[in-house]
């Protein structure tokens, strides 16, 4: 088959009318229809913040990738645009991989992975990862500019550059699988086509992944964190339990340097769905990042609505002064809030109560006296198959899934200290929570799949008491 923006184009028209819209996202980007995967090219240009994203225009399942895109004035109201890019080339032949987007004066420039096998596509042996170049003025309409940088010898995974200017230079880094070991590889260049290998800048010790992809590297609070997404790590206890992990390490590093760590690999959100983030500047000095809010082979009961997988929302980044990433909604987020419902509860006894009937679009504020609070299980639940919830027995805030019907079922959690109090921010979507914990300390999201008819909210606390200083619900847009 040969893939074109038009046929695309066609394809989408004509899917999009027959979705099925019971999980698809009110507040979230996700694709017209079809199969989403990593958000690409995060950028703001000419009076516009672009998302492109992994995206199979022709089916539910993953494919040959094409670039989706959308752009927004606000972070939360997208406009879809036509697709980006397809992968009609030779160097692109077998999909147009993840990459992203820099401001060349008054061009849009897509740095992105072109994905070809030479011959039989079952061989890996076959298979060649080069990075390419398209190029826009209007930042919808792009020419390819073919390959910029080749696959290094001895090595057939290689990709999802990320590109980034820093003095008289860009910068490119990809990400690459030497053996069973996972890299980061860094380039030089001065005009975006001639690039210069500068070596490796990172790579995983034993335990660290065979494979780190979406690599993305900015500096906050004078250090630079490497953030990336590693294939093969084991799960630890509580760490690492998703099929791949997406995380960082903190470090510093200059031109022509080495890197030097200042740390361990942490992971960046602990629910059971969020991958391949990419981070951007906003014109006023933030760094956000957006993630896929899905995991590969885990299954996604939207394909049979014709769509598949959605974006998170944006979140802005800081570093702790003990070197954490921390995530907040970005402000913009706000802007979607409607009417406020505070909930005139002080301390619930071993019981529940319902809060609200039906929770579509809503962001949840619940702040607790962990001091004041005995139970042993008090949080919230979202009808029978979502419950977040503190478990004073471990210690720990827990997001729990109920979905047997569609194989989705377990929990994510993160430590808490008792002697603190807990806050507590849920951005519930059609089919996803974002769970915000003590204002940017850790962050769980998960898709979630309720029934119609089964998205009532309610408060709990059993085996003992809560209290709860604060609570209510904004209704969102
Ligand atoms: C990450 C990833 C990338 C790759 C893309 C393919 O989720 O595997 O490494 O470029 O997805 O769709």
């Amino acid at each position: 088959m040969t893939y074109s923006i038009a046929d695309a184009e066609q394809e989408l028209r004509v899917k999009r009318d027959a979705l099925n819209l019971r999980w698809y996202p009110h507040y979230h980007l996700a694709a017209r229809a079809g199969w989403m995967n990593d958000p690409n090219g995060l950028v703001w240009f000419d009076g516009w913040y672009h998302a492109f994203y992994q995206h199979h225009p022709y089916s539910t399942q993953w494919g040959p990738m094409h670039w989706g895109h959308a752009r927004s004035q606000d972070l939360v109201h997208w406009e879809h645009l036509p697709v980006a890019i397809a992968p009609e080339g030779p160097e692109d032949k077998d999909g147009c991989f993840s990459g992203s987007a820099v401001v060349d004066g008054d061009t849009l420039a897509l740095i992105y992975t072109g994905h070809k096998f030479h011959g039989d596509a079952g061989n890996e042996d076959n298979l060649y990862q080069v990075q390419c170049l398209a190029t826009s003025r209007d930042g919808i309409h792009f020419e390819r500019q073919g390959i910029v940088v080749n696959t290094p010898p001895g090595v057939h995974h290689f990709r999802d550059p990320k590109v980034w200017r820093e003095g008289d230079s860009w910068y490119m880094i990809v990400g690459a699988r030497l053996g069973e070991t996972g890299q980061v590889r860094l380039y030089r260049s001065a005009d975006l086509r001639q690039w210069q290998d500068e070596g490796v800048l990172d790579e995983a010790e034993a335990g660290m992944g065979f494979m780190w992809e979406c690599p993305d590297f900015f500096t906050l609070n004078g250090r630079r964190v490497l953030m990336f997404s590693p294939q093969g790590m084991n799960a630890d206890g509580f760490k690492n339990r998703n099929l791949f992990q997406s995380g960082y390490l903190v470090g510093d590093w200059q031109p022509g340097q080495p890197f030097i760590r200042a740390g361990e690999f942490a992971e960046m959100d602990h629910g059971h769905d969020f991958y391949a983030p990419q981070s951007f500047a906003t014109p006023d000095g933030r760094r956000i990042v957006i993630g896929w809010l899905d995991m590969w082979e885990s299954p996604l009961p939207e394909q049979q609505d014709g769509w598949a997988g959605m974006l998170s929302l944006p979140r802005e980044l800081s570093l702790s002064h003990d070197n954490r990433l921390q995530m907040r909604p970005a402000k913009e987020v706000e802007s979607l809030r409607q009417a406020w419902f505070p909930w005139p509860v002080s301390t619930l006894k071993n019981q529940q109560i319902s809060v609200a009937e039906n929770a579509g679009a809503m962001e949840v504020v619940l702040n607790w006296n962990s001091a004041d609070s005995t139970a042993e299980q008090y949080g919230i639940s979202l009808g029978d198959g979502l419950r977040v919830y503190v478990d004073a027995q471990q210690q720990r805030l827990v997001l729990e899934r109920y979905y047997p019907q569609h194989a989705l079922c377990g929990t994510r959690s993160v430590p808490l200290s008792p002697d603190r109090d807990l806050s507590v921010r849920l951005f519930i979507d059609s089919s996803s929570v974002e769970v915000f914990v003590n204002n940017g300390e850790a962050c769980l999201s998960s898709r979630i799949y309720p029934d119609a008819g089964n998205r009532e909210l309610r408060l709990f606390a059993w085996s003992g008491s809560a209290s709860l200083t604060d609570g209510g619900a904004w209704q969102l847009e």
